[in-house]
């Protein structure tokens, strides 16, 4: 049984990288944002609105508890899940979690090309965003180097390097 999952900050490409792997693997691919969205008829900013983020939490890890119980799947979480509770150590019991690492910078550029749903950024300039951007991912890091795997993607931009990411990827968890 295999359950492959990613984990990162907002922009390191979670979702694009767990989707080409499904594809190379032929395993079905599930992100959480996605699932929630699908189960709460609701955008992840709706939610956020709603309930704050103290209900996205909550409602995130009851998503969470649901996918990382399929079998045979790729799962790409979002930036904040292995962040709260103990949804790390409950990711590391279920699966083969990678953490795409990114670097400061490199998120930020992939952030100003899609950041319009994402309510943690929602407001900033372009300036106050790598400010941000390399506060959180020091208090954040520590939760994602307890990943078993740790894969650097600052050089993951076009297809090519994509490719690269997946064969790397298939090496590490000898697929
Ligand atoms: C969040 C990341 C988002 C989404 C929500 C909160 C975070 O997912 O879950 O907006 O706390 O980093 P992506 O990492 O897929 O953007």
């Amino acid at each position: 049984m295999k359950r492959i999952i990613l984990i990162g900050y907002m922009g390191s490409g979670k979702t694009t990288v767990g989707r080409a792997l499904g594809k190379e693997t032929g395993l079905p691919f599930y992100d959480l944002d996605w699932y929630i969205e699908n189960r709460m008829r609701r955008k992840v900013s709706q939610i956020f609105a709603e309930r704050g983020e103290e209900g996205f939490r909550q409602i995130e890890r009851n998503m969470l508890h649901e996918v990382a119980e399929f079998e045979d799947v790729v799962i790409s979480c979002g930036g904040g899940t292995p962040c709260f509770f103990d949804n790390m150590d409950y990711l590391n019991q279920q699966g083969q979690v990678v953490y795409l690492r990114c670097e400061p910078e490199v998120l930020r550029r992939h952030l100003l090309m899609g950041k319009g749903d994402r309510p943690l950024l929602k407001g900033k300039s372009p300036e106050e965003l790598i400010d941000f951007i390399s506060q959180q991912l020091e208090q954040r890091e520590p939760y994602y180097t307890k990943a078993r795997y740790t894969l650097d993607v600052s050089l993951m931009d076009n297809y090519e390097k994509i490719k690269i990411t997946i064969d790397k990827l298939k090496e590490l968890l000898e697929l």
